[in-house]
């Protein structure tokens, strides 16, 4: 009876091992996410897929993930004039060197659209 009872507590905390980090990480969202500017746009609207970038990891992207709940690039990036520095919204999206940024990934991998038309739709 007391071994039951020491297996069935052990086999709980166990499934709670496994469960609790999937129940505090929030899932990427499936459906697809269509990006435009909180300001005057520009260009057109940019439509981001998850799904898309499944062999990516999540902070390849939400590079500051573990001091911030905020996966909204624009949260933090929210200077819309700016086209250099660590606040431009165009640069977290852009910065050529940068593998957080959409443009500098898909340079350095040589993979993933990098002209203009190919992420932008037509305005
Ligand atoms: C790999 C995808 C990607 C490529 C390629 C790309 N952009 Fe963007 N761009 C984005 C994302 C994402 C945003 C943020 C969503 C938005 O504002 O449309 C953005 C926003 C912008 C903005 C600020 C918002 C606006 O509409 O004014 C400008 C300006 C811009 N892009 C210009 C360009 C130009 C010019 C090119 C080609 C030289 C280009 N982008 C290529 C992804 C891309
Ligand atoms: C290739 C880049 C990339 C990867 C990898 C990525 N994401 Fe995202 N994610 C984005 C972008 C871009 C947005 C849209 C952000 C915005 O609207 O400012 C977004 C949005 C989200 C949102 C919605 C935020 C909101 O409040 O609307 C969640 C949740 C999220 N991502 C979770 C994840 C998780 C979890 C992973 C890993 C399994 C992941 N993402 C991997 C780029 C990425
Ligand atoms: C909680 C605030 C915050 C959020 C959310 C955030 N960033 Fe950043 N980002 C920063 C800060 C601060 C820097 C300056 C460099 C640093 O501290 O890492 C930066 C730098 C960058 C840079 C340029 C320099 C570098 O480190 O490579 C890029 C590109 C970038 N972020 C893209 C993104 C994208 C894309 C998203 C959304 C998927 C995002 N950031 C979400 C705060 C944030
Ligand atoms: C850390 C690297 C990385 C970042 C950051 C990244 N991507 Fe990508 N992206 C890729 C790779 C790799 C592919 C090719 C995936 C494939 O073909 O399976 C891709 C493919 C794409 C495609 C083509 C999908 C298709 O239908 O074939 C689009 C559109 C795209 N990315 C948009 C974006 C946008 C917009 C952002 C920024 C918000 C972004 N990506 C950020 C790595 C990245």
């Amino acid at each position: 009876m007391k071994r039951i009872v020491m297996i069935t507590l052990v086999c709980a905390a166990l499934v709670g091992f496994v469960a609790l980090p999937a129940l505090f990480a929030a899932d990427a969202p499936k459906a697809d996410i269509v990006m435009k500017s909180p300001g005057a746009a520009t260009q057109g609207t940019v439509t981001f897929g998850h799904a898309k970038h499944g062999k990516q990891k999540c902070e390849d992207c939400h590079h500051k993930m573990k001091e911030s709940k905020d996966m909204k690039c624009a949260s933090c990036h929210n200077d819309l004039k700016e086209k250099k520095g660590d606040k431009s919204y165009y640069n977290a999206y852009h910065a050529p060197t940068s593998n957080h940024s959409c443009l500098g990934c898909h340079k350095s991998m040589k993979q993933g659209p990098t002209a203009c038309n190919k992420c932008h739709a037509k305005k």
